[in-house]
């Protein structure tokens, strides 16, 4: 029996709040699991069940729930200013954060720009590798050049560089136009040799490269072969092509390294990263550059050559507390190093599924996996059967937290998730999967 509390707040919510990526349709027939509090990798719902965070609260937990350091930094930090403006002052916890960020950073990242949220972050980028051209007198340089199934937020310059048909479709007549290369995925021959045929014909009108490195999170967690990123290097120094990692999901250790760009010894012009630089508890996100775009920007006033950008809660106090407080932990317990020894008892742990004729594939780097679930070979599931949402919903039922993309059973847990219950995901995402496809 739910109780009358859990009953009052599933009625409000459906009365007054819309849901982000959801068929609110579907939401409204079904009875919403409402979140109120947590304990470490546990979330609990308003009836006090618990439920592993498989996927770190949409990929943002680093070190779980209500960590008495990172609670400690934002409760000290309240004690003297929760918020004030980076718009002309200076704030002592946004200084702390870029200096440690630019020490993490790959060589040649000097520069540390704050804003709220991924989304934000890539737009800041774009608009930072346009200005960069402009200020220099390179005025044809007007577009980008991105990868099929990008995805790089919901805002509509990140929009323009993404692309997933599903999401932005509907929205086509509002962006701008883009070149486009293969995902690496299907074939980074073939992404890098269109790459290097459009930049042949068109690198007097292309700013920059932008690309999520490694892994295509959104996508399906769609993995690059080794060696693509550092040829992607190569190609825009070889066509004065600036290049953007997005490391919204890839960054802060998810992949192994603390920026998956590491992995390649690839230096970014431009780098972006939000997510878990707060250990999943307040929205921030920065883009970080090099001097040589930084001073493309510096001139008298009146040349009007500033960064024209801004927002409100730039490089907010208690969001750069976090920050810090995460990158401590994360030092002193060598958190990245843990990811990779996860990593490989993840792997482990999900071989069985390899035996199920409805898995295509597993594809995995440091604690980012997509499950690939298709009807048979490679076709693909009927949309309305619903897979993916059914086989979360079974890891539901067994005390679980998982969001999939599509038919792909997406696992992100946090970071420092302990070893059992690493286990405990892997066997509960088996079960749900072997539930639903036998
Ligand atoms: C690679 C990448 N870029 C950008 C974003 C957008 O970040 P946000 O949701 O914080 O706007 C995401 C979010 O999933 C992402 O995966």
């Amino acid at each position: 029996m739910t109780s009358k509390r859990t009953r009052s707040l599933a009625a409000a919510d459906q009365a007054f709040v819309w849901h982000p990526f959801t068929q609110m349709n579907d939401w409204l027939s079904d009875d919403p699991l409402i979140i109120d509090a947590a304990d470490g990798f546990d979330l609990i719902d308003t009836e006090g069940r618990r439920y592993l965070d498989g996927v770190s609260s949409l990929w943002v937990s680093v070190h779980g729930h209500r960590v008495p350091e990172i609670d400690d930094a934002i409760r000290a930090q309240l004690d003297r200013v929760a918020h004030s403006t980076l718009l002309g002052l200076g704030g002592a916890p946004s200084i702390e954060l870029a200096e440690r960020l630019v020490a993490l950073a790959p060589p040649g990242i000097t520069k540390v720009f704050f804003s709220e949220a991924g989304a934000a972050a890539v737009e800041v980028g774009l608009k930072m590798a346009f200005g960069y051209w402009q200020h220099r007198g390179v005025t044809t340089k007007r577009t980008f050049l991105a990868l099929e199934e990008a995805y790089h937020g919901d805002t509509l310059g990140a929009v323009s560089v993404g692309g997933m048909q599903m999401f932005h479709d509907a929205y086509r007549p509002l962006l701008f136009d883009v070149f486009r290369v293969p995902s690496p995925y299907v074939s980074d021959e073939a992404s890098l040799a269109r790459a290097e045929e459009i930049l042949r014909d068109h690198a007097a009108e292309i700013c920059a490269f932008v690309l999520e490195p490694l892994v295509q999170g959104a996508a399906g967690m769609l993995t690059a072969q080794p060696g693509y990123l550092r040829k992607v290097r190569e190609l825009c120094d070889r066509y004065d092509v600036l290049l953007i990692c997005d490391e919204v999901a890839t960054g802060i250790g998810r992949t192994g390294t603390f920026f998956a760009c590491e992995q390649e010894d690839v230096s970014p012009d431009i780098l972006v990263c939000g997510k878990g630089l707060s250990g999943g508890y307040l929205p921030i996100a920065a883009t970080m550059t090099t001097q040589a775009v930084f001073d493309a920007f510096l001139a008298p006033y009146d040349a009007f050559k500033t960064f024209f950008h801004g927002h409100t809660y730039t490089g907010n106090a208690l969001a750069c507390a976090a920050a810090i407080a995460n990158l401590d932990l994360m030092a002193a317990r060598s958190t990245v190093d843990g990811v990779r020894e996860r990593e490989a008892v993840l792997a482990k742990m999900l071989e069985p599924l390899e035996g199920n004729p409805h898995v295509y594939e597993i594809r995995q780097r440091g604690l980012m996996v997509g499950i690939d679930l298709r009807a048979s070979g490679e076709t693909f599931y009927d949309t309305a059967e619903r897979v993916g949402h059914r086989v979360i919903l079974e890891a539901r039922k067994r005390g679980v937290i998982i969001r999939p993309l599509s038919d792909v059973i997406v696992l992100m847990p946090p970071l420092a998730i302990p070893i059992d219950e690493l286990q405990r995901l892997a066997r509960v995402t088996i079960e749900s999967i072997d539930a639903v496809t036998a």
